[in-house]
């Protein structure tokens, strides 16, 4: 299971405590299994640990301080914040927990946590007491509603003097456990095709039919769907991304050129397992593109015959043989659930990630919140980085996926 942490960015971030001694060892076994690592330390770590060591054991600099020129112009904190694929805290103390909920950014560590985009594992130590109190655990409730990962910790003998759970698990104990839980590899195996982007329907050479999507969501929806383990096809529509690492990208301009990627990748590619249309697929293109700049006329106005395109989600979810997992987005601006419930029916599919598309959120916002419904439940998604919301995304799916199996 380890053998999945090879080559991932780990930052470690080691706040102060006297279990911040365990951190070089910590450095050596996530090495041991292939992970890269980074260090972060805080002003307090260093009391109980030298960064020298640390920055022996990690072969990299030891970042300390934010507002530290050299630093900044090295691998400042945006730069590292970007580096990491997991943001791994350990040993967390409660104060560093607490701060982490705050949203606070006054240190290196609490200015990375806001910047990066990184999966947030925290691998707490503390005195017993002051795990069992409810400022501590509610903390934790706040951590983890918001996608955060932890781990132990351990229960025994505590450096205080006292016993009770509190102790840092064990650094061979913490890399099975990042490993295990962080990448649960939910989806090993499955084969994943997602559309995401706008598509442009062109009125003539200069000038086309679009929209605001920005294709944020969709490849936020096929990096977690990489994480989960999934080998995920990704058909783009225009956008200026690129491309998560992992991921296989088929680039398309047009709706209709969209629905030929997608027939192409589930009828002569082979099954796939699950679709996900997070695309905002233009319902109407010009009848007939001009072939030359239309000029402007005397008149007030011009009238642009229209054509319906062909819905793509609905063709696959209608699909007679090799018909995937069908999941479809709804964009909306009022009634939400209403319409969202009456397009997972119309449309024929097994569930539906309704937004609501609006002035901060939806299009090209890095937010996003989603009512998932299908035939026999829903579940919301709170507001979030759109990352964080496609991981819980892709939770919900495997989980009635199971549901349906067994059921
Ligand atoms: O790209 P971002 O800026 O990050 O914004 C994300 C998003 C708001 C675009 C995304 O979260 C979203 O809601 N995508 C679906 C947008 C949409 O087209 O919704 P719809 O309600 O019009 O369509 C319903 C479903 O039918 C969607 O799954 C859509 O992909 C699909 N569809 C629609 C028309 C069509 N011709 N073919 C389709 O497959």
């Amino acid at each position: 299971m380890a053998e999945q942490l090879t080559g991932k960015k780990i930052l470690l971030g080691v706040t102060g405590s006297i279990a911040a001694y365990k951190a070089a060892e910590l450095v050596r076994r996530l090495q041991d299994v292939g992970a890269e690592v980074r260090v972060v330390m805080t002003a307090a770590a260093c009391e109980f640990i030298t960064p020298l060591t640390l920055q022996t054991l990690s072969g990299h600099p030891v970042a300390l301080t934010l507002l530290d020129a050299d630093e900044e112009s090295a691998m400042g904190h945006i730069t590292l914040a970007r580096w990491a694929d997991w943001f791994l805290i350990a040993p967390a103390t409660a104060d560093t927990l607490s701060r982490l909920v705050q949203g606070r950014s006054d240190d290196l560590l609490t200015a990375i946590h806001l910047a990066s985009e990184a999966r947030l594992v925290c691998a707490p130590a503390m005195n017993n007491k002051m795990w069992s109190h409810v400022a501590t655990q509610e903390n934790l409730t706040s951590l983890r509603s918001r996608g955060a990962v932890i781990l132990g910790p351990a229960s025994g003998d505590q450096a205080c003097g006292e016993q009770g759970e509190g102790r840092l698990l064990e650094p061979v104990d913490i890399v099975t456990a990042l490993a295990e839980s962080v990448v649960p590899a939910v989806w090993a195996g499955k084969r994943v095709l997602i559309t995401a982007g706008p598509t442009h329907e062109p009125i003539d050479p200069v000038r086309f039919i679009g929209n605001r999507s920005s294709g944020k969501m969709g490849f936020a929806v096929a990096q977690a769907a990489a994480e989960a383990g999934a080998e995920v096809m990704l058909i783009a529509g225009p956008v200026g991304l690129d491309t998560p690492t992992g991921v296989n990208r088929h680039n398309v301009g047009t709706a209709a050129q969209m629905y030929a990627a997608v027939m192409q990748q589930l009828t002569m590619m082979g099954s796939r397992d699950i679709f996900i249309s997070v695309a905002a697929v233009a319902d109407y293109r010009a009848e007939t593109v001009a072939p030359h700049k239309m000029k402007k006329s005397a008149q007030q106005g011009i009238t642009l015959p229209l054509v319906s395109t062909q819905d793509i989600v609905a063709a696959v979810a209608a699909l007679s043989t090799n018909r995937p997992y069908v999941v479809g987005f709804a964009a909306e601006t009022e009634k939400v659930a209403d319409y969202a419930q009456e397009k997972l029916k119309r449309k024929g599919l097994d569930m539906i990630a309704a937004n609501e598309v609006g002035a901060e959120l939806g299009f090209a916002s890095d937010d996003n919140a989603l009512q998932v419904f299908w035939e026999t439940g829903s579940q919301e998604v709170p507001r979030g980085p759109k990352l964080t919301v496609a991981r819980s995304l892709i939770t919900i799916i495997m989980g009635q996926i199971n549901a349906d199996s067994t059921s």
